[in-house]
Parts: structure tokens; sequence; C-alpha cells
């Protein structure tokens, strides 16, 4: 599975793995894909260069990158008391009897709770962005915008690649415009903040706008014949982020959690505002339906949707409130049906894309080319 891309880079595999487990990334790039360490929960950058110190120490030498989030909409010059103060007291009031329904507990004196505005504070990537060039890292990727032309820079002087997310063409041919050198295509289907366009369509849209520019495709890719697909429609490769959440080197802090991963199927996703107030796809759950109910108090706008709620998820991942419980995953989640190792979720992706690309052969009267 070489393309352009993956030789450049030196990797076996063309399929990068977004993950927020420093543990994951490190045996997608030891398994000969590209792992790629979410960064939006470092908001201490002592907890960034631990984890990257082990991460570069666990790679087997192979390359590996970074993903931060810096939103095209800045979250800067207010203090995270400041948001605070712009929640209405109808909304706080709603998590607090949402959860009593659900006699969900609170948490220990001193417990954190698991979100900080700070982690979408552009100056926030900043500090994580110095951190991770004192890394060999090869790839910078950015979530919700595009980087800034300085970022850019200073990636490409350390001969890093900058990639974007992008949900349309329109935001693709931006993301061309600030100097990125890939693409990451994301269809509706993935896990996270989606735009609205599915990957079948997306992927061809943003290969021809942004050509020569390379694209990752992503959203819903979690098999050889989808990755042999997605190559097929001009992706260089394919950037996976839910499959990982139920492989073994994965740590979710939540048994339940996992089980109910497992159980879940395709349709069991929603892609809702209430976890960070922009639309992420998610497991659905009576929290989801509580915050999409017509009848409730409605969503908040990120950051104030994201605050207003990090404590209360913490306090559902804690104690395992089970029909609360969720994370965001894609409609991938429904292919997800056992606890494997990232090698072998490695193993099965290159397996079925060559089995796929035979299929196509025989089709094309190629057989035994
Ligand atoms: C649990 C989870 C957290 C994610 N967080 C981020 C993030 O912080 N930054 C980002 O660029 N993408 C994030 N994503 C999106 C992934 O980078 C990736 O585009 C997406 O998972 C691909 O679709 P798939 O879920 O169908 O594999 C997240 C995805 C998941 C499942």
């Amino acid at each position: 599975m070489q393309t352009e891309l993956s030789r450049k880079l030196g990797i076996e595999h063309a399929v990068f793995g977004f993950t927020p487990f420093p543990a994951v990334a490190a045996a997608i790039s030891r398994a000969g894909g590209f792992g790629v360490l979410g960064a939006v929960r470092y908001t201490a950058p002592d907890d960034l260069k631990r984890d990257l110190d082990w991460l570069d120490a666990h790679a087997g030498g192979r390359p590996y990158g970074l993903d931060v989030v810096m939103p095209a909409k800045k979250v800067e010059g207010v203090s995270e008391a400041d948001v605070e103060a712009m929640i209405p007291e109808a909304h706080r009031r709603f998590v607090e009897e949402t959860l009593a329904r659900y006699g969900v507990p609170g948490l220990a004196e001193g417990e954190a709770s698991g979100w900080r505005i700070t982690g979408w504070m552009e100056q926030v990537a900043r500090t994580q962005l110095d951190v991770a060039f004192e890394y060999p890292i090869r790839l910078l990727a950015n979530a919700l915008g595009s980087p800034p032309a300085d970022v850019v820079r200073r990636a490409h002087d350390r001969d890093v690649l900058v990639a974007a997310l992008a949900g349309s063409a329109r935001h693709a041919r931006k993301h061309q415009e600030a100097g990125i050198d890939l693409v990451v295509a994301q269809g509706y289907e993935a896990g996270g903040h989606t735009g609205e366009i599915a990957t079948m369509v997306l992927t061809p849209e943003v290969v021809e706008a942004v050509d020569p520019l390379p694209v990752l495709a992503a959203g819903g890719i979690g098999s050889g014949p989808q990755v042999a697909a997605a190559l097929s429609l001009g992706a260089q490769g394919v950037w996976l982020g839910s499959i990982w959440l139920t492989t073994t080197e994965a740590d979710l802090h939540s048994p339940a959690l996992t089980r109910k991963l497992l159980a879940a199927e395709s349709g069991d996703t929603v892609r809702s505002r209430a976890l960070t107030g922009k639309p992420a796809r998610q497991l659905r759950t009576e929290w989801t339906d509580a915050w999409d109910d017509p009848a409730g108090p409605g969503t908040l706008p990120m950051p104030l949707q994201g605050l207003l709620v990090a404590e209360a998820v913490s306090r559902i991942h804690k104690h395992e409130a089970e029909p609360l419980l969720g994370t965001p995953v894609g409609q991938i989640v429904g292919r997800m049906t056992c606890e494997r190792s990232v090698q072998a979720v490695l193993d099965d992706l290159t397996r079925g894309f060559e089995r796929a690309v035979d299929r196509i052969n025989r089709i094309a009267g190629r057989s035994g080319q």
C-alpha cells in the first residue's frame, strides 16, 4: 500500500492513524502506518512532553506526527472565568437535573474535570507546538481551520509536513492557499467534528480542488476494501480515527464504554453539538438525546458548551453512567466488534486491500497480473 506520499514519509502503508493515545500512535507507526497524536487534551506542556518522550521512545524509530486544534474562529483574549460567566443559569440547571435524573454522583474534591477551554485556544496550541518542534515529528495536522502562516513556516523550516482537515472542497482550497502540504478530506461519517458531505463524494471533489496536493481520505474507513475505494478516488492514503478506540493499546479508562462501542451498530452515532457546541459525530446516548431534544434548552456555541458540560462528562465517565456514557466515534463503529491489537487492525487493512485489488483486477479482466 505505497503511494508517493507514503514513500516520501518512508512508511510501509499509506495508513495514517489519529489517536489521543500515545501507545496507539506508537503502535501504528511500528506497524508500518503513520501514528498521529492528538494534542488537544494537553493543556500542560509538561504532560505533552512526557507523552512525546514516550512516543518517541516507542515508535521504533518510525515517523510520527502531532495534531493540534487551532480553530479558525479564535478563542482569544478571554479567560476561562469570562467564558464561565457567559453560561446561562438555565443551562447549568439542565445539566444538574439531567445528571440527578440518572443518579450520577459528583467528582471527589480535587478531581479535575477533563475539559479545559484552554486546549482550544491558539496560544495553547502554540505552546504545544513549542514542545512538539523539539521532537522529530514529520507531520503537523490542524483541525477546525487553516494553520496560521507563521506556523506553516516554522514547520517547513524543520522539514515538517503540514496537514489540515477539510469537510468541503472550499475549505480544502483555503488550506491550500495557506501553504499546507496535504489535505485530510474528512467526510460526514467520521467521528469527531464533521461537515455534511460524505467521504465518497468529498474525496474526489477535494482531490480535484487541490491538485497536485496529496489528499488523505477520512471518515468511515475501517476495512481494506474501503482503503482501496479511497485510493481509487484519488487519495494518496487514508486517515483513520475511530477504529483505534477499541484496540488493546487504547486506554479509554472505561470497560463499560468499550463494551458500548463493541456493541454499537453503524446507525448508533449522531452528529450532535452536545459535546463542544459544534457538530461532532459521537455515540448516540441519552445524554446527546437530552441536548438534541427540542423541549430542552439546546446547546450553546463553542467554547461555552464544552466548558458547560466538562465536569458532567467527567462524572459520567468516572461513574460509568451507562445510558449517558459516550465518546466521539464515527459510523464505522458498526465494524468495531472485537478488541484487537493495532498490528491486527493494520494486517486486516492490508490483507483486505490486497483482496479488493485482486477482485477489481479480475473484474477488469486482468486476473493473474
Ligand atoms: C475520539 C476521537 C477524537 C477526535 N479528535 C480529533 C482532534 O482532536 N483533532 C482532529 O483533527 N481530529 C479529531 N478526530 C477526527 C479524526 O482525526 C479523524 O478525522 C476521524 O476519526 C476519521 O474518521 P473515522 O472516525 O471514521 O475513522 C477525532 C476522532 C475521534 C474518533
